[in-house]
């Protein structure tokens, strides 16, 4: 079997790496699978059905039947599905099924980039290049409540680090594939870092990997 570059990027929630994904991503002619779409569309299905949120056997049925190809990223950014998500991204049952899904999508020609929480321990542990995206919970909700002032929308910064702190502690003191880094990842600090200079630092971590030289 031809083995595909697979690029795992993981880390908390706001921590940028969906952003780096993407342009990582466009970078080096790869596909991209924000996987916390998965979880965000299996929770938006089982809202839309008015299903409940805390079946697993329900859940894990509208895993098997959610087509990644279809997963659309501004009905799924709505405050209520990530809520719902977290809810079944805690399922075993749910895990398997999407992960399944994961590693078939990053399985496929010309090879991908994943970002979520687990990618690099548990969905490709293969992959050649790991990247753990962090930054202070302080700095994620700065730019959390940036963006959404820029968007026109008014926002409480107080509220949003709560609720990023929130989200952290869940996503870490959860049992099933807690987020945390893989032993082989590189870690990259963007507190003190614009996305551009994030960009460029993950572009030489990974050019290093593939014994490329960076442009610049
Ligand atoms: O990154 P996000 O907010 O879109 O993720 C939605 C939910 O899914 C969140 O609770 C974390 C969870 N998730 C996960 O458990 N594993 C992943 N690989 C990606 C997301």
């Amino acid at each position: 079997m031809t083995r595909h570059l697979t690029i795992a990027i993981d880390g908390p929630a706001a921590s940028g790496k969906g952003t780096l994904a993407r342009r990582l991503a466009a970078h080096y002619g790869l596909r991209h699978l924000d996987t916390g779409l998965t979880y965000r569309g299996v929770a938006k299905a089982l809202l839309d059905a008015g299903l409940p949120l805390d079946n697993e056997g329900t859940a894990e049925k509208a895993a098997r039947a959610l087509d990644l190809a279809t997963l659309d990223r501004s009905v799924l950014s709505a405050h209520g599905v990530a809520e719902a998500a977290s809810k079944v991204a805690v399922m075993p049952a749910v895990r398997e099924v999407l992960v399944d899904k994961q590693r078939a999508f990053a399985a496929a020609p010309p090879g991908a980039v994943l970002d979520g929480r687990d990618i690099g321990t548990v969905v490709c542990p293969d992959a050649m290049v790991k990247l753990y995206v962090i930054a202070s919970p302080e700095v994620r909700a700065t730019r959390r409540w940036r963006e959404i002032e820029a968007g026109g929308g008014t926002a409480d910064y107080a509220g949003i680090l709560a609720d990023i702190k929130r989200r952290d502690a869940r996503d870490t003191e959860r049992a099933a594939s807690p987020l945390r880094p893989a032993e082989d990842a590189h870690l990259l600090d963007t507190s003190e870092m614009d996305i551009e200079t994030a960009f460029r630092a993950a572009r030489a971590i990974i050019d290093g990997k593939l014994g490329l030289r960076s442009e610049d």
